[in-house]
């Protein structure tokens, strides 16, 4: 038998398909000149496997889109709300909702809500639009992630803990009435698709709350964190992930959800909290940035598949094959010995760009340069997470130089199958085998907000 063990599929099948242009290696040559050696800013029907981001670009079921069907479209009062709203308390156990058109809309309005100019706002590593918006509420963010997560050989099983340590430190430096809330990223995008582990939120929570500091999660990926508890940590083998995901957001008083990753669809966010005052102050709040609260910036239609996506990825055998196919292309790089972060993440692969190209020094943006030369190789888009993503800090101008230089290969929700990933695993592995040829950027223009979108470079 050529199985080492009984082989495992995804609990789905193919009713649509969407037909990809394929391009020559001398085509894409000439568009990543035009895009400023910059995925974001390469024409999407330029792309042949698109592994920029899992955000907005799953694959719907069918129920979803019969669900689109049954969109109410009415200004006030959808019932398309009132289903997201039970699913909301029925799946995550928050009492209030606000939607929001994605996660960023739910950040804007939490950071001004809860932050006071002046405090600081612990959290598990940073996000680029979660840190930006706390700082243009006021706030200076702190990291308090544990020292494992900047490390991307460490194998620690959950590297997106929060060091207690570091939280309690901060709170006797500068007092818990100058906390605003810590914020929990589950799972942590920028430290790799790193989990969380409930016995960590829940001590993070008791701290916090003995000085009373709220905890907010940043649940965009916490079904998937969900998963990890499930594998990995001891006495919730048995549980469903349905069960560990509501313990888990029962730790923290208020969440902000980008419903363009976990919960399957292609636009829509929330905000939501037990705290009543709090709600009414982000639903007079939500009037002035996304629309009415009963809608937030979204159709009734994309209220609805955001409902129905719900259930869906939060059933056992969805989640195992999600994050069993981003697991198997990690096993296939590593077979060539490719450098990467471990443990694997739940929403990417993050290849590890300082020791991938270890001859170019940070300064030239060596994982922006990997992920350029990645898109020329094979059409294959990926995304910088490293120097350039990190930005500048907002007091000396200095570019931040984040120890995790890295390329994410993100894998969208129910998209591509297993030959994509062998295709990805291929030209990765070719880069790899040719590093030494190749060159740094330099960066000729730099945007002012969020610099990784719109920046461009030139080859050294
Ligand atoms: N929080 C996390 C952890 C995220 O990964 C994102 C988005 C957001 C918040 C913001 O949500 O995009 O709906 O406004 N991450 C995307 C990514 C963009 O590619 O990782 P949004």
């Amino acid at each position: 038998m050529r199985f080492e063990r009984r082989p495992w599929a995804e609990p789905f099948k193919v009713k649509v398909v969407e037909p990809l242009k394929m391009t020559t290696q001398q085509d894409r040559e000439k568009y990543i000149v035009e895009a400023g050696y910059n995925t974001f800013l390469l024409r999407s029907e330029d792309v042949y496997i698109d592994l920029l981001t899992d955000s907005g670009t799953n694959a719907m079921s069918d129920n979803q889109w019969a669900g689109m069907m049954l969109g109410d479209e009415a200004y006030a009062g959808s019932k398309n709300y009132y289903n997201l709203e039970a699913n909301v308390q029925k799946i995550y156990g928050y009492k209030y909702l606000v939607p929001t058109h994605q996660g960023r809309g739910a950040e804007n309005m939490l950071s001004q809500c809860l932050i006071k100019k002046g405090q600081y706002v612990p959290g598990n590593m940073y996000f680029t639009t979660t840190r930006l918006h706390q700082e243009l509420a006021g706030g200076t963010f702190v990291d308090v992630i544990v020292d494992e997560a900047h490390d991307p050989e460490s194998d620690f099983l959950f590297k997106g803990n929060v060091c207690l340590q570091k939280f309690e430190d901060l709170i006797k430096r500068v007092g818990g009435e100058n906390i605003a809330y810590i914020t929990i990223g589950a799972t942590v995008n920028m430290a790799g698709g790193q989990p969380v582990s409930i016995e960590n939120i829940k001590a993070v929570n008791a701290l916090a709350h003995k000085h009373g500091i709220k905890v907010v999660l940043d649940a965009t990926r916490a079904m998937e964190n969900a998963y990890y508890i499930q594998q990995r940590e001891a006495g919730y083998a048995n549980k469903p992930i349905a069960e560990i995901l509501k313990e888990f957001a029962s730790y923290s008083d208020a969440a902000t959800m980008s419903g363009k990753k976990d919960l399957l669809v292609n636009i829509g966010g929330f905000v939501a909290v037990n705290d009543w005052d709090l709600f009414e102050e982000l639903r007079n709040m939500v009037v002035i940035y996304e629309g009415l609260h009963t809608y937030g910036g979204l159709a009734g239609r994309d209220m609805e598949a955001m409902a129905r996506g719900m259930e869906e990825a939060i059933q056992d055998d969805y989640m195992a094959s999600r994050i069993r196919q981003v697991e198997y292309l990690g096993n296939l790089l590593d077979e060539y010995g490719v450098p990467m972060v471990k443990p694997f993440g739940g929403h990417a692969i993050f290849l590890d760009a300082r020791r991938f190209y270890s001859h170019i020094p940070q300064s030239q943006y060596p994982a922006q340069a990997l992920a350029a030369d990645l898109y020329v190789n094979s059409g294959v888009r990926t995304m910088e997470r490293g120097v350039v993503s990190a930005g500048r800090n907002k007091d000396t101008g200095e570019e931040f130089m984040p120890k995790l230089e890295l390329v994410r290969l993100t894998i969208p929700r129910r998209v591509y199958t297993q030959a994509h990933m062998d295709v990805v695993a291929y030209s990765v592995a070719e880069l790899y085998e040719n590093r030494h040829k190749a060159r740094g950027l330099k960066m000729v223009y730099e945007p002012k907000y969020l610099r990784f979108f719109q920046a461009r470079f030139e080859k050294i």
